[in-house]
């Protein structure tokens, strides 16, 4: 009977020692050998998918909020996509704001967080045929800062250069956090001189320039495009570098001579303080005509957007017409909308990249923007449709480079559906859909 314990209690010890290395083995590499391999594993996974088993990340919160939505339905016109989306969008209406402090990020965390937010390879480095066809963005911007690091997200490459003005009435906040954004890369700079940005005044076109100023400085980009942080893209880099290689130096501006608004350039328009608005200006008729511009110039009506070539933004800050016509704008109302175009319309003036064709220009693929032309599903905001899901599906194969405009809280999944389609199709390089259309610009016509 003794023995017999003794044997029972010597097995016991032996399982013990036999096992207890083993446990211990087995609970460090599960505890350790396992998740850092795991970890090595999906870190080459970008996809939101595996997110929840990644390690926490440090800027989590700059995630923005996901809609569960099929985006390739909605460009499809899938109606009952879009009814999920109603309902998605009347139940968690602004799921996740983003507060303009929470990109408070230190010089430390750079790298970190562009690991996190950049991490895409073309974030790192871009093709061949881009690198060699640098572009320099103007990026303006008064509020929101999410919407702004998303379309950075979107058009950030390495090659290029971005200006970025805040608004000199912006809040502080959001001034601070562009700025900790900015610090994170070498090609992004904040705009030296910052303005007062208010609705067709000239300080719209005096940001432009201040930037083109600063931008100037860099010797390698080929053309500047100016966009505004309620824009989004319609082509990728890649696509805007194989258009822009075609127009081979012309500018691409918006013009029109006839159906122009008169008032705006034949009288002088005075800049007045809103009353009880701290920020605000408006503009007066005073009823003064103006002299016309000297130069023989005609005044031409255009966009405050398009796509510059470089000797054209030479043009501007050098040249003494451009300046004269600069200076003449100065009491206008929207000299955004008629300086460039006037620069570009007038042939006797030979500008660079310059309308020298004998055709009526009429069309242009700088902007997109439904002014009322076509239905908006969205909301029309100043007479510009602030484009929706339902908008999805008629922005697919615009031939535009950029679309005007989208607000975030209006509506965050046609947002979110345009910034994945171009952030799809930035990782290919596909041959470029309907090249002729854009080899059959009238500005490439002989003159
Ligand atoms: C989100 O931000 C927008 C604009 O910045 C604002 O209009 C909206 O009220 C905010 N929503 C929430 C829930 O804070
Ligand atoms: C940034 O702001 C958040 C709160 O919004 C705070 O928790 C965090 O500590 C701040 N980070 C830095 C580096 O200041
Ligand atoms: C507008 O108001 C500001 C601040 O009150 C003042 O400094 C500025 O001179 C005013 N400008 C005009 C044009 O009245
Ligand atoms: C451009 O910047 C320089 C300083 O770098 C300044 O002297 C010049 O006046 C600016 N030109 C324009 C057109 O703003
Ligand atoms: C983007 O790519 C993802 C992953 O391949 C795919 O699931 C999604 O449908 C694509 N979205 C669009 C709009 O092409």
């Amino acid at each position: 009977m003794e023995k017999h314990t003794n044997n029972i209690l010597i097995t016991q010890f032996t399982f013990k020692r036999r096992l207890l290395p083993r446990i211990c083995i087995s609970v460090f590499i599960l505890l350790y050998i396992f998740p850092s391999l795991y970890k090595e594993f999906y870190s080459y996974s970008s996809s939101s998918k595996f997110l929840s088993l990644q390690t926490k990340k440090i800027f989590e919160h700059l995630q923005p909020f996901y809609y569960p939505v099929s985006c390739q339905k909605l460009f499809e016109s899938d109606s009952n996509e879009f009814k999920y989306v109603q309902t998605l969008l009347s139940t968690s209406k602004s799921q996740k704001n983003i507060s303009d402090n929470q990109y408070n990020i230190t010089k430390e965390q750079c790298d970190i967080y562009r690991s996190e937010r950049f991490d895409q390879s073309f974030h790192h480095e871009d093709i061949l045929i881009n690198r060699q066809f640098p572009l320099a963005f103007n990026i303006l911007l008064h509020d929101n800062v999410q919407q702004f690091e998303r379309l950075l997200r979107l058009i950030y490459r390495p090659q290029n250069f971005y200006c970025v003005h805040v608004d000199s009435s912006a809040l502080w906040s959001v001034f601070e956090s562009v700025k900790s954004i900015v610090q994170c890369f070498d090609n992004i700079y904040l705009v030296s001189k910052r303005e007062e940005v208010t609705y067709a005044t000239f300080s719209r076109l005096q940001a432009d320039i201040n930037c083109m100023n600063d931008s100037i400085k860099y010797s390698s980009w080929k053309y500047l495009l100016n966009i505004a942080s309620s824009e989004l893209p319609l082509k990728t880099n890649s696509e805007l570098v194989k258009i822009l290689s075609i127009y081979q130096g012309h500018n691409d501006i918006e013009g029109v001579r006839e159906k122009r608004n008169m008032e705006r350039t034949d009288y002088v328009w005075q800049t007045l303080n809103k009353t009880g608005d701290r920020h605000g200006f408006y503009l007066k008729n005073t009823g003064i005509k103006k002299q016309p511009p000297s130069d023989n110039l005609l005044i031409f009506k255009g966009s405050a957007y398009g796509a510059f070539s470089r000797a054209f933004v030479e043009f501007v800050l050098t040249n003494e017409v451009a300046k004269r016509l600069l200076e003449w704008s100065r009491d206008t109302y929207s000299p955004d909308e008629h300086y460039w175009a006037t620069l570009n319309y007038n042939p006797h003036l030979n500008t660079p990249g310059g309308y020298k064709a004998k055709t009526d220009p009429a069309i242009w693929t700088g902007r997109y923007a439904n002014w009322g032309e076509s239905r908006c599903y969205g909301q029309i905001i100043r007479g510009v449709c602030v484009f929706g899901s339902l908008d999805l599906p008629s922005l697919l194969n615009r031939h535009e480079l950029i679309a005007n405009k989208f607000y975030l809280h209006t509506d965050p999944i046609a947002y979110q559906c345009l910034e994945e389609l171009i952030f799809n199709r930035s990782k290919l390089d596909l041959p470029l859909n309907d090249a002729t259309f854009y080899r059959r610009m009238p500005f490439l016509l002989p003159s």
